[in-house]
């Protein structure tokens, strides 16, 4: 072994060896029972979802040292069933002059017996001015677990003449024969775009151009892109940086969504529709999805924002994964996202909630949980209620709660974290197309997010909530008029983590 190798291990086993101290001290009052998070300090992106010899790989951008982001490492978990995730060790550390300063977003794919990380190798020139020399990189495995970084890596080292330095997180998928890759990129005029290389073998790869760019307010940058084919039409997904707030929409510092369409693939173009955002909750970002051996296109987002406050720094931990969620097409050609059908094994005890009307009144029901996944249809149909809805996380004291509500007048469905809890607040509100008479409110609550799916996955909404952990009650109500509730069904939900211990 040479001296090289060993200290490429050392970094790797300091930094596993530097996060199995801090779970230590890791404090548990809003550790979530069924989302993935590190065992200790920061993460953001999801990254390398892939569907490998039977089980189901996510990776993430980690910082195992600091509950603040810092160099990125790659941290690792798997599951068989996409519920029951296990804890691996970190799969890439920044050891190499060439991602000195992280290992950033990417994807992952099989090849024969052999999965291949492709990340963004990080390099800082100048920080404070944001100046970087951002590289593309590959590492391999055959067990899905130990990676080796590619001996000629970058296996990108330009950057197309107009861009900036501003090119990483490589999504890449193959077609036929050969290898594509998507990545994010800022070009010298700022303008934010998705661009595209092949390849035959994952080392030596060809820029092919441009797959979409912003022609009028998208952004300066576009993050995290992935290009999927969905019920037989191309959709290219991005996180733009510098979209400005209209109205309800782009409410966040950074947006998630899509630009839908057909891909001419002699030309390499989409042609595509207007942006799409994909949740409309205040925590949603850098989504990347994967094909499984079912078919299914699978997505997973970070349940953060960029620089919002985020209260569990103190308890040693910081950043989540949103719950897997199946992505398809309507019939109106808009992406829709339901949860995972395996969700359902997280379903411990069914809590009983006899309702049929709600008649100006917020009624308390007998669930006081912390985990807990809710699913009400209410009728649109004789409806003389302002407005209506469920409350989670309710205090006694009636000074906290998080309000899952819908605005009749206006058609719009909105999470109201007001009164949440510690260090966050705010509305997001979206407009809904009902097709026919019943709004589906279907939500998981876990120890601090809330995850709403309306209509059957046709609007989304996250959030991160930071209630007092004795604020447990869940409310039922309508004001100045009434709401029929065609149903509801509730259960009491799994802590994953401490099943697993
Ligand atoms: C998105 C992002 C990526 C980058 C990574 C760094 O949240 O900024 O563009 O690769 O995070 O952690």
């Amino acid at each position: 072994m040479t001296t090289q190798t060993l200290d490429k291990k050392t970094v790797l086993e300091q930094a596993n060896e530097a996060l199995q101290k801090a779970t230590k001290n890791v404090k548990q009052d809003h550790r979530l029972g069924f989302h993935i998070a590190a065992p200790a300090n920061w993460i953001n992106d999801p990254n390398g979802l892939v569907y490998f010899k039977g089980e189901y790989h996510v990776f993430y951008q980690h910082h195992p040292y600091d509950e603040h982001w810092g160099p990125m490492h790659w941290g690792h978990a798997k599951s068989k069933d996409l519920v029951h995730w296990e804890h691996l060790p970190i799969a890439l550390a920044p050891d190499e002059e060439y991602d000195r300063d992280g290992c950033f977003s990417g994807s992952a794919i099989v090849d024969g017996d052999t999965l291949y990380l492709v990340y963004t190798g990080h390099v800082w020139v100048d920080r404070p001015k944001d100046i970087a020399i951002q590289t593309q990189c590959i590492a391999s495995s055959k067990d899905g677990i130990t990676f080796t970084k590619f001996e000629g890596n970058p296996v990108i080292k330009e950057v197309p003449s107009d861009s900036t330095g501003h090119l990483r997180d490589p999504k890449v998928w193959k077609q036929n024969d050969d290898f594509h890759m998507v990545l994010g990129n800022r070009t010298k005029d700022d303008i934010g775009r998705a661009i595209h290389y092949s390849s035959k073998d994952l080392k030596n790869w060809h820029y092919e151009g441009v797959i979409a760019k912003n022609e009028s307010d998208l952004g300066y940058m576009w993050e995290c892109p992935d290009f999927i084919e969905l019920d037989g039409k191309h959709a290219l997904l991005f996180s733009p940086q510098g979209m400005k707030a209209d109205g309800d929409k782009y409410q966040n510092l950074y947006q998630t969504g899509y630009l839908l369409g057909d891909y001419n693939e002699s030309t390499g173009k989409l042609t595509y529709g207007d942006f799409v955002e994909l949740d409309h909750g205040h925590d949603y970002y850098a989504v990347q999805t994967l094909h499984d051996d079912k078919g299914r296109r699978i997505g997973i987002g970070w349940m953060d924002m960029w620089e919002s406050n985020m209260p569990t720094k103190e308890a040693g931990w910081c950043g989540a994964l949103t719950l897997p969620r199946e992505l398809s097409l309507s019939k109106e050609g808009k992406i829709i996202m339901k949860p995972v059908a395996e969700l359902e094994l997280l379903r411990d005890e069914e809590l009983v909630i006899p309702l049929t009307e709600i008649n100006n009144e917020c009624i308390q029901t007998n669930i006081h949980e912390d985990l807990v996944e809710i699913k009400a249809v209410f009728s649109l149909k004789d409806v003389t209620a302002e407005e209506f809805g469920i409350k989670v996380r309710c205090s006694e004291d009636g000074k906290e709660e998080t309000i899952i509500g819908y605005d009749v007048a206006s058609s719009k469905l909105f999470l109201d974290r007001e009164h949440s809890g510690k260090g966050v607040a705010g509305i997001r509100k979206t407009k809904m197309d009902v097709q026919g008479d019943s709004l589906i409110v279907h939500v998981y609550c876990d120890r601090s997010s809330v995850e709403v799916f309306a209509n059957d996955g046709d609007v989304n909404m996250t959030s991160r909530i930071y209630p007092n952990p004795e604020s447990l009650q869940v409310q039922f109500y309508a004001k100045n008029g009434k709401v029929a509730v065609e149903s509801v069904q509730a259960w009491k939900l799994k802590d994953i983590w401490k099943e697993n211990k």
